[in-house]
């Protein structure tokens, strides 16, 4: 039984076996299989969430678990009762595993030291997004064959972006080239990351933009939406140069017309959708591991 709190102490190789586990559930054509029969996983998410929520229940679902959500917001947790008293709760009731969505830093890592049940990591803070850098490697290399080599830049809000630092111990244990582009402010120079500008960034083989993200924001600090798209923004004029070959990736939810154009959302070099559906075989890979 094995938990997924982050990828930066995970092997290439576990990695790798992941990554080629989603490709054989990719290929079972959405069938329901058995191998998790009579197994309970709750998903606990103390955080709000669409794609990394549901596609954990679509990926539970397919395995053949039972799935229990949990939603802190309907739950006893209102009343002030604790995220381990919680997850305790869950594991004393009989469940396999747990994911895990959490807002402060640090309290993932004590929570695994005490539950039992395997913990997947569905986002905890600004630390990072695991199953979220897997399905981002999963795109890429559907899309190039191979990660070595690759220049990949992650355009924006580094500073409050798990995404981003999931994604660069990721692909860095996969010789990619990882660059940011980011604003002064918004800056995480702890992960030793190479800035580069905006026309830089567009010379990428993966042009990754990131979600402002708003609610992490002391305020003051994003001063207009506008501002930000002529600086930092991919407009339609800027995916004008991008290579014939490259692709536009964004984790989701999208602030349509900050960092990114409306109309390149489903654009053909874009990649948004297809990463939304890759969540689901990386995490039937991930909650399999989890439970075999
Ligand atoms: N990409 C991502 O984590 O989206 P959600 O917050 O909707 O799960």
């Amino acid at each position: 039984q094995r938990s997924l709190l982050g990828l930066k102490e995970l092997d290439k190789e576990e990695i790798e076996s992941i990554l080629q586990r989603a490709a054989f559930w990719e290929q079972q054509d959405n069938k329901v299989n058995e191998v998790l029969n009579g197994k309970f996983i709750a998903n606990m998410f103390f955080e709000n969430s669409t794609r990394t929520r549901f596609s954990f229940e679509v990926a539970e679902k397919r395995l053949g678990a039972e799935v229990l959500n949990f939603a802190a917001a309907a739950s006893s947790v209102e009343k002030g009762e604790s995220i381990y008293d919680t997850v305790k709760t869950l594991e004393s009731m009989g469940i396999d595993a747990g994911v895990i969505r959490l807002k402060p830093i640090g309290v993932l890592a004590e929570l695994a030291d005490k539950i039992k049940v395997p913990l997947i990591n569905a986002g905890d803070g600004n630390n990072e997004h695991p199953t979220q850098a897997l399905l981002d490697l999963y795109t890429m290399r559907n899309h190039f064959g191979n990660l070595r080599g690759l220049t990949v830049t992650i355009v924006g809000d580094v500073m409050h972006s798990r995404v981003a630092r999931s994604n660069v111990y990721a692909l860095r244990k996969f010789g990619a080239n990882v660059q940011f582009c980011s604003p002064d402010n918004m800056r995480a120079p702890e992960l030793d990351v190479r800035e580069v500008s905006m026309d830089e960034a567009l010379k990428s083989d993966v042009v990754m933009m990131l979600r402002v993200q708003l609610e992490r924001h002391e305020s003051g600090k994003l001063k207009s939406a506008e501002q930000y798209r002529a600086q930092y923004g991919l407009t339609v004029e800027r995916a004008a140069k991008i290579g014939s070959h490259a692709i536009i990736m964004h984790p989701a939810p999208v602030n349509r017309n900050v960092e990114i154009d409306s109309e390149l959302v489903e654009h053909p070099q874009s990649r948004i959708f297809t990463q939304m559906a890759n969540g689901v075989p990386i995490r039937m890979a991930v909650i399999e591991r989890a439970l075999s």
